[in-house]
């Protein structure tokens, strides 16, 4: 159990490494130079008393509780403004301190409603706690004169409140909005006794431009900005610390709790990906863990026509085991498989795919990477040797130039989006390649220095034309090169780039973008010091996905921008865990730590320690085990914690191979998508309920702590063990930390790794062994971990997916904020308070030619199918471009996406459809039959409808 209050040193550490000695109410210390008065005597044990600054924020100076004496200097100084000096005497509690400390706190009193004991922060409030610290007894004001204790409350925010009454005026919410979020959404209006906090031109919090990321409820000292889970369920009591489930920054947690119920969730001020800070998920979305559509009981049905029927455990884990054995007793052992889950633990995933592995006897394992990331792993690995980003967060500290394609990270990835945005205010440059004006082309304090807004598929070709500028106007980092890199494969990738067809005036019109902006963009890349590329899948997510990636690697191979900080090719992985279900062994073709099925000796250190032959063949993937099951050779799979029929490309082609299945096993939280055509469904557990580790973008492996007890009675990784056992395939393990350890002694990368470590260091980046004992933050320092970098051919092949007279235009897809992929947990909480729907954003010419405005329902139709959506008319897309979101099945975004995918790993072309849209009335018929199977599917589970 945990601390609620954690310390507050009141100001930053500083990062100087010159240590200067001072002399604090008589006691000597010595600390950095540049360490506030203020910190210096809280890391001594004295608490000045303060009310303006908290540590993680800028000292401001503004409510002077914090004075102190210095002797030899007149007057007296705030503490939380004025730095140490070498041989400096402090004075911190002498009587005319405490005289001026308890004036200030009465002028703040003397306007403060008087009603802490019924006041939700009661225990909570630094007013409380700093009218205690300085003695005040007694306001010779009164309470009478003209204040502001009536102010209005503004409620419109869904999970926090702000009473302004209570406002102190000390502006931490204000530079936390700055300096923290860098949103800028609040000022401070008016002046003198006017002066009050406003939320954009005093609008309410929701109406304004606050993201709702709670960095200034976190650092108001009042009950001013405060969540209103506190409000209603009272102040937590313990804390435990773990680890966010919905994107791969992985954000730490304090989970506050009163018994088994959380309070609040507050961001881990020492956790190592976020600082302290979080986005409107983490921090408020956790809701759906406890919400009404959770199925707790197992259910089984003979026919997925027929209705759901709870069972026991037992004979639920008995039915799966013996339909698993009948099928593979009639159609052979590779007629079953099964799907991980990048929402569950890393150790959880390894179990699954060792049941499949050893259980199941075949390597039929896939994971959803497979339709996000898996052309990171093959271009990483093939050029760098590791299937990873290199760098850590911290990293883009010292970045200088920061390339961004195809990623959004202020909705995607907002918290490290929130360090870049500080990055980019200290003056980095950005460059943006992306079809759509993201928000970080132009934000508060924040400008792109070029934005290519390139057609969509053309990644290959821009990132070709721009190594073409880079070798052939000389801007190659031949040092780095030379030593670093393959000399063979440099000179034949130098060649093929500097083909007159791989320049920017060649591909320009391709491209979409002009050519001097291509030439622009590698200039400010190749000669602007620490460059750090950035991508998400708005790269992967292509026929030539794998290529791309690679191209990123050779730009920053050709540029010596590999190997220290502040520069790297950085994957901005989408799932929590994506990055450890790939290393857990989650491919067809690889065991854990990345490691060839066909190689034997790999394949005999998993045999000796799991007493069972693995098959050397690699076994399906995804797409091709509903291939098989169309083609009536594939019959049974067991999901965990996936919704293929909806997440997936081409949902017709996965309804059928789903339908043509004669045992379909679904373990999730709610009846999802895909459960429509499940014949077994067990019940799974939250983030909240179990333990295991999380693997962040970063590659930092972070303990997830369970927190209250599995509504479901299990964790997920108890289930995978209790199959196992039905299947004749035994597992013993007593806790999460005994499979970590086995994950451990079988991949070199992990070998280092294990709980009483994480419990120590808090998190660790792999490869963590006995080179490395404490992780690696950045990979590649001193060699590339292949040996030499490796450059790679890159041609541009344009996609097969072609507009034309019937489709003209090209659909791409991305996420917003409030919501996290299929939305099966940000749907179950309030955040739909910010998306009800998803829509098509379509630029104002192209919604003109077809007579279609804002709000108008589309038909949205391409080769592969239709469906419909209202339109929201934007500029943020060019023109022929169209955008949508894809967080509500009923949108059925993926039954117009084609079956098109990356050559070398088969990721689907989930960003390239080529499209048309005309006015339509409404949903489709399918789309109304989706809908309606849904609301059965769940009536027949007794389930309240959404
Ligand atoms: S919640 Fe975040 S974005 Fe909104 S006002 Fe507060 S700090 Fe700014
Ligand atoms: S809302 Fe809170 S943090 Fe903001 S100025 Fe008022 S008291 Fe300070
Ligand atoms: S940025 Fe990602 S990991 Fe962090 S709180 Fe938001 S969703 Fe969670
Ligand atoms: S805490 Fe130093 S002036 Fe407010």
């Amino acid at each position: 159990m945990g601390l609620i209050h954690e310390p507050d040193y009141g100001t930053k550490p500083s990062a100087a490494t010159d240590m200067v000695s001072v002399v604090i109410d008589g006691q000597e210390r010595r600390v950095p130079a540049g360490t506030s008065i203020m910190r210096a005597a809280a890391e001594m044990g004295t608490q000045i008393p303060k009310l303006c600054a908290t540590d993680s924020l800028d000292a401001f100076g503004s409510c002077r509780l914090c004075l102190v004496e210095i002797e030899g200097r007149p007057g007296t100084p705030a503490s939380c403004t004025t730095p140490v000096a070498a041989g400096m005497v402090v004075r911190t509690q002498t009587p005319q301190l405490a005289k001026l400390r308890r004036g200030v706190m009465e002028l703040y009193i003397s306007d403060h409603p008087l009603d802490c004991l019924t006041c939700g922060a009661n225990g909570d409030c630094e007013l409380q706690d700093m009218a205690g610290a300085v003695g005040l007894r007694d306001v010779r004001y009164g309470y009478e004169g003209v204040n502001h204790c009536d102010a209005d409350k503004d409620l419109s925010n869904p999970y926090f409140q702000f009473d302004p009454s209570k406002c102190i005026v000390c502006s931490r919410c204000v530079r936390a909005c700055e300096e923290v979020q860098g949103t800028f959404a609040l000022t401070i209006g008016g002046r003198g006794f006017g002066s009050h906090v406003s939320p954009g031109m005093d609008e309410s919090f929701f109406s304004s431009e606050c993201v709702s990321c709670g960095a200034c409820v976190q650092a108001c000292p009042t009950a001013t900005l405060i969540e209103k889970s506190v409000v209603e369920l009272g102040q937590p009591e313990h804390s435990v610390v773990t680890t966010c489930a919905y994107c791969g920054v992985g954000c730490a947690f304090k989970a506050e709790m009163r018994g088994e119920t959380v309070v609040r969730m507050v961001p881990w001020k020492d956790g190592l990906a976020n600082h302290g800070h979080s986005c409107v998920k983490g921090r408020f979305a956790w809701g759906y863990a406890t919400h009404r559509d959770r199925i707790t009981k197992p259910m089984l049905r003979d026919k997925i026509s027929d209705p759901w029927r709870e069972v026991s455990w037992d004979e639920a884990i008995a039915h799966v085991a013996s339909e698993f054995r009948r099928i593979q007793a009639s159609y052979g052992k590779g007629a079953i498989g099964g799907i991980t889950s990048s929402r569950c633990t890393n150790e959880e995933t390894f179990l699954v795919q060792k049941l499949i592995r050893a259980g199941f006897g075949n390597n039929n394992v896939d994971t959803c990477a497979r339709v996000c990331h898996s052309p990171t792993g093959y271009g990483l690995s093939q050029t760098f040797g590791t299937s990873a980003g290199t760098q850590d967060f911290d990293s883009v500290e010292q970045a200088d130039v920061i390339l961004l394609i195809g990623a959004n990270p202020t909705d995607g990835h907002p918290v490290f989006a929130s360090r870049m945005k500080k990055r980019l205010r200290e003056g980095a440059k950005l460059i943006v390649i992306d079809p759509r004006r993201i928000d970080l082309v132009r934000t508060p304090h924040v400008t792109a220095s070029v934005h290519l807004p390139i057609r969509p598929s053309t990644n290959v070709a821009v990132l070709t034309a721009l190594a073409h500028v880079i070798v052939t106007e000389d801007l190659v980092n031949h040092r780095f090169v030379g030593e670093r890199c393959e000399p063979d494969a440099f000179a034949l990738w130098a060649e093929f780039v500097a083909l007159d067809r791989n320049s920017p005036e060649a591909l320009a019109e391709t491209i979409g973008v002009p050519a001097e902006d291509i030439r622009a963009v590698a200039r400010i890349y190749a000669g602007g010091g620490n460059a750090a590329i950035y991508y998400g899948l708005g790269i992967t997510e292509h026929s030539q996905g794998s290529t791309a990636v690679m191209a990123l690697a050779n730009l920053a191979m050709a540029t010596g921008n590999v190997g220290r900080p502040g520069v790297g090719v950085n994957p901005l992985r989408g799932q929590n865990n994506v990055q450890g279900s790939c290393d857990m062994g989650s491919f067809p073709h690889e065991l854990s730590g990345y490691r060839h099925v066909s190689t034997p000796e790999v394949r005999h250190l998993f045999e000796s320690a799991w007493g069972t032959p693995i098959d050397p063949e690699p076994g399906l993937r995804i797409p091709n085990m509903l291939d098989a099951a169309i083609d009536g050779t594939f019959k049974g799979i067991y999901i965990q914690g996936e919704d293929i029929a909806q997440s997936d490309p081409d949902i017709r082609h996965i309804t059928a191979g789903l339908s043509a299945m004669e045992c379909v096993v679904v373990q999730d939280l709610f009846l999802n998508e895909t459960a429509q055509f499940a014949h077994v469904f067990l019940p799974g557990s939250t983030f909240l309920e179990k333990n295991g580790t999380f693997t962040n973008a970063e590659r930092r492996i972070q303990r997830v702590r369970k927190v209250m007890a599995p509504k479901n009675g299990y964790e997920d990784w108890q289930i995978t063990q209790m199959l196992a056992n039905a299947l004749g395939y035994p597992m013993d393990y007593a806790h999460p930390s005994e499979i970590m350890d086995e994950i451990a002694r079988l991949t070199p990368t992990f070998t280092g790794v294990n709980y009483e470590k994480l419990e120590r260091e808090g998190s660790v980046q792999w490869p963590c062994n006995e080179n490395a004992p404490h992780g690696t933050p950045i990979m590649h320092e001193a060699g590339f971990v292949r040996g030499q970098g490796r450059f790679f051919i890159t041609e541009y092949v344009p996609t097969d997916e072609k507009v034309g007279p019937r489709f003209p235009l090209l659909l791409t897809t991305g996420r917003i904020l409030s919501q996290y992929n299929v939305g099966a947990q940000t749907r179950r909480t309030d955040n739909t308070a910010w998306h009800q729907e998803d829509l098509l954003e379509i630029h104002p010419h192209d919604a003109e030619q077809r007579g279609i405005a804002e709000g108008h329902w589309v038909k949205l139709a391409s080769r592969a199918g239709e469906t419909s959506l209202r339109a929201k008319v934007t500029d943020r897309v060019a023109p022929g471009v169209v955008y949508t979101t894809f967080h509500h099945p009923m949108t059925m975004a993926n039954v117009v996406t084609t079956d098109y995918s990356d050559w070398a790993t088969n990721c689907p072309e989930y960003k390239v459809t080529a499209v048309q849209v005309s006015p339509s009335n409404g949903p489709t018929d399918a789309q109304r039959d989706y809908a309606a199977l849904g609301r059965e599917t769940r009536r027949i589970a007794g389930v309240a409808a959404e």
